[in-house]
């Protein structure tokens, strides 16, 4: 049987209600071939479980960390707070957020000297992506399907164009 590869990817979120969003991130980083390890850690409700995942994650080999969370949600700045490594934020609009701008917000305004880059509300596919091509800077491999991601979506908006064109927006 072959080896399960190495996750270089970490993918956390507060709650189990939170996968339906993050599942995205799974998902692209599966096409792209990107060994990840998807789990729930919550800032909150399991404090220890977030230092023991972020401090244990860069001698488990991982080398970016994707976090997703609503609401009053601290999870990417703790565990960015925690390690050296990339955090990626993925701010939920939850059952707990008001209408999203408490998540993306809580994400976003990090002081100084404790980043997460944060993507769009809901956006967990481009937090895969981008993990992707931070990857990508030293690995080959990715940097191809990343090419191949591209030129397909690029191919994709050109067949709707000349669709749109064709129909003479009526
Ligand atoms: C946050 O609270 C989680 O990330 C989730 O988005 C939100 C609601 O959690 P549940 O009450 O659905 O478990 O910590």
């Amino acid at each position: 049987m072959a080896k399960a590869k190495q996750p270089v990817v970490g993918i956390i979120m507060g709650s189990d209600s939170d996968l339906k969003i993050m599942q995205a991130a799974a998902d692209i980083l599966k096409d792209f071939e990107v060994p990840y390890e998807i789990t729930i850690v919550s800032a909150h409700r399991t404090p220890m479980r977030m230092v023991d995942y972020a401090s244990s994650a860069t001698g488990r080999g991982l080398k970016i960390i994707i976090a997703g969370a609503g609401g009053a949600a601290h999870l990417p700045g703790m565990i960015a707070s925690l390690t050296t490594l990339p955090v990626i934020g993925v701010p939920i609009k939850s059952s707990n957020s008001i209408d999203g701008w408490d998540s993306l917000l809580s994400i976003l305004q990090m002081p100084n000297g404790v980043p997460v880059a944060t993507v769009a509300l809901n956006a967990a596919k481009n937090a895969g992506i981008l993990a992707a091509e931070i990857l990508g800077i030293s690995d080959k491999n990715v940097s191809k399907k990343l090419v191949a991601y591209k030129k397909q979506m690029k191919e994709e908006v050109e067949k709707k164009a000349k669709a749109v064109e064709a129909k003479g927006g009526s």
